[in-house]
């Protein structure tokens, strides 16, 4: 938050911070911060922080609390930074969150949403040039870095922006930065790669211009470089969402990759290191249209909605960082150092409930073949109820989207007891099973506001074959293998795009289902797992009876329910069972049952025996549930829109079960 010109009091400026936090809090987080110009006569020389673990109004009162700061006092140019965390690395404490100082004297400050993938390796160095680290974030190597830039600077003048341009060229991953420094006092830079950064603005006069020049600039003379555009009077907002600062303006500028936007003396500077020939040399100011409650949901009318449309990017985030498609390589930085262990096991259990025991499910085919390993797959609750024999040398996997699950929880003390290694998939850094697992991966699929669990299922399942492929890098016998499915995580998030693009196909058949009491989801192999999700999907957001059904198993009883009134959806792809699958269909079609076939695209043998067909694209056999489950992820949002209830907070459930 920058302001100029007109006096504004510390307290208003905190208010203003908090405000545009509290409108992020819909997106879950765990802890929050602010920075902002310190007290004393020169205020700008000091920089104060606060942070806090919890909710923003803690954050709130934390600040009020000591009155060590004059909150009456009248500032013309101040510059203020606040960002809510939701966990990568490191729990959620006051000394992970943000903003990250340099040192003690907080000379630079810095936010930042993203993941830097290469912080190991710049911590490292900064440790053997005398930094001492107080967090376990990757982030925190950023304040520092720009720190040591600017003491072994050599008597050159360097503006603040040329040592951001001289910091990202360092950085590995995805981030939006924003940072603040008591050299710099009243001068913003933001900047952005892979995360969104987008900047407000807000002008006395009506704006003169419509779009903001980009500056290229050699990265030895950036400062120079700089040309003044437009006026900004009297503030400028920078944020990753505009839900943030909607209420201040509706003019922003979106940076792109690169960008580094400085907001100085009223006018703002967009510049980037090197334009590259045919890149857009502005950044055109544009005018929101939308409401606020419009932009927290962006164009979609429920989070569980806006969840299944991020899994093009969710899954890549699970995947970023990890995998070197050059060496078909895959590193899970969190089982490094217990993998030789790992591959020593007797067996690997894979324990969780609802969906995160159905990527489980999804995954343990290829984990038997990839592994060569014996895998069970647990429900944690029938798990404990059974008093499963557990030995020290197996190595059990707790997945989990909450990380805060009871069920699974006891059944990793159950097993920790029995001195089994144990693993977490979590998608919640610092939850009690990150915490009290020897080691883990984090599915990085972004906070997961609705009940129903969707993006988490498909990082999860992702996260748990990048572990196959890690365990099976030095077999030379599967390396083709490996290489088929490497070469198919590559491209899944183009495949998961189409499949989402047939939404209002999905839509029309759920027009027709809607008023039906039950629905079967039928399909064996790989797919099995997709029917249970997909059932569970529709029973919990729709309240109808639905059930996931083993093909296989048709003729030992479920055949008995199929009718010309009973709704069925089979999943029947290209893959090994495609032959058993067809015989199922065949039974199905013999009781006059008219199925919904989920098929790959051109198969005119099972089209001609389906009521209707939802033609997904064709990926590697163990990856073909991602696709095949997103659908069903559609159509039982749709069904539960037409028949009228809440998608995201379904009766009778909660987001995180943590009573057995
Ligand atoms: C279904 C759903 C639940 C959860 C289950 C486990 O959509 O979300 O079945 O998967 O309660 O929760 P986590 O993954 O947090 O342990």
């Amino acid at each position: 938050y920058l302001n100029y010109r007109v006096p504004r009091t510390r307290r208003d400026i905190f208010q203003t911070l908090i405000k545009g936090l509290q409108r992020l809090e819909y997106r879950g987080y765990d802890s929050a911060g602010v920075a902002v110009d310190g007290s004393g006569k020169d205020h700008a020389a000091s920089i104060s922080l606060y942070k806090k673990t919890g909710k923003v109004k803690a954050l709130d009162e934390e600040i009020y609390k000591n009155n060590a700061i004059d909150f009456e006092a009248e500032l013309d140019t101040h510059f203020g930074i606040a960002h809510t965390r939701w966990a990568t690395h490191g729990e959620p404490s006051p000394v992970n969150s943000h903003p990250h100082r340099s040192d003690k004297n907080n000379e630079f400050v810095v936010i930042h949403n993203g993941i830097i993938t290469n912080y190991k390796e710049l911590r490292k160095y900064l440790v053997s040039k005398g930094y001492e680290f107080e967090s376990e974030t990757d982030t925190e190597v950023i304040p520092k870095l720009i720190k040591y830039l600017y003491d072994n600077r050599e008597n050159e003048y360097v503006s603040f922006s040329t040592l951001v341009e001289r910091v990202i060229k360092q950085l590995e991953g995805a981030f939006a930065l924003v940072f603040k420094s008591i050299h710099f006092p009243g001068e913003a830079v933001a900047t952005r790669r892979g995360s969104p950064l987008l900047i407000g603005v807000r002008c006395q006069y009506e704006l003169s211009t419509e779009q903001i020049p980009v500056h290229s600039t050699s990265s030895s003379s950036s400062s120079s470089c700089l040309m003044p555009s437009t006026k900004l009077h009297p503030a400028g907002h920078i944020t990753s969402l505009h839900i943030a600062i909607i209420e201040h303006t509706n003019k922003v500028i979106y940076l792109e990759d690169d960008d580094v936007a400085v907001v100085m003396e009223g006018k703002l500077y967009v510049h980037r290191i090197k334009r590259k020939a045919g890149e857009d040399p502005v950044r055109v100011i544009q005018t929101l249209q939308m409401e606020l409650q419009q932009i927290m949901k962006g164009n979609f009318k429920a989070f569980m909605q806006k969840e299944i449309f991020e899994q093009p990017e969710s899954v890549v985030n699970t995947m970023r960082g990890r995998i070197c498609f050059d060496s078909n390589t895959v590193i899970l930085g969190g089982l490094s150092d217990h993998l030789k262990e790992i591959k020593r096991c007797r067996r690997l259990i894979l324990i969780g409930c609802g969906t995160s025991y159905h990527a489980g499910v999804a995954t343990r085919q290829i984990l038997e073949e990839l592994t060569e390993l014996p895998v069970m797959v647990e429900l944690a609750s029938d798990f404990l109820d059974r008093i499963t024999p557990v030995f020290r040398d197996d190595v059990c996997f707790f997945i989990s989207q909450s990380g805060e699950t009871a069920d699974t929880l006891m059944a990793l003390r159950y097993c920790k007891q029995r001195g089994a290694l144990t693993v977490g998939v979590t998608n919640t850094v610092g939850s009690s099973i990150c915490r009290e697992t020897d080691c883990g991966v984090h599915i990085n699929a972004g906070p997961e506001v609705g009940v129903a669990s969707t993006k988490a299922y498909t990082s999860q399942f992702v996260s748990l074959i990048m572990f196959a492929l890690m365990m099976s890098e030095d077999r030379l016998s599967m390396q083709q293998r490996r290489l088929e499915i490497i070469n198919g995580l590559k491209k899944l998030p183009e495949l998961i795009k189409e499949v989402l693009a047939l939404d209002d196909q999905i839509k029309s058949i759920a027009d027709e289902l809607y008023h039906q009491r039950s629905l079967l989801v039928m399909g064996r192999g790989y797919n099995y797992a997709t029917c249970l999700e997909g059932a569970l999907k529709i029973k919990e957001i729709t309240y109808m009876h639905s059930e996931g059904i083993m093909a296989g198993e048709l003729k030992h009883g479920p055949l008995a329910l199929i009718d010309k009134h009973m709704p069925v959806i089979m999943i029947i792809m290209r893959d090994a069972c495609y032959k058993k699958c067809h015989n199922a269909l065949q039974q199905i079609t013999a009781r006059q049952g008219r199925p919904i076939i989920l098929c790959c695209q051109d198969d005119p043998e099972i089209s001609k025996m389906a009521y209707k067909t939802i033609e997904l694209p064709q990926t590697v056999d163990c990856l073909q549930g991602i696709l095949s489950v997103i659908p069903l992820q559609l159509i039982s949002f749709h069904l539960a829109v037409l028949r009228g209830y809440d998608v995201d907070y379904p009766r009778n459930l909660a987001k995180s079960v943590t009573v057995e």
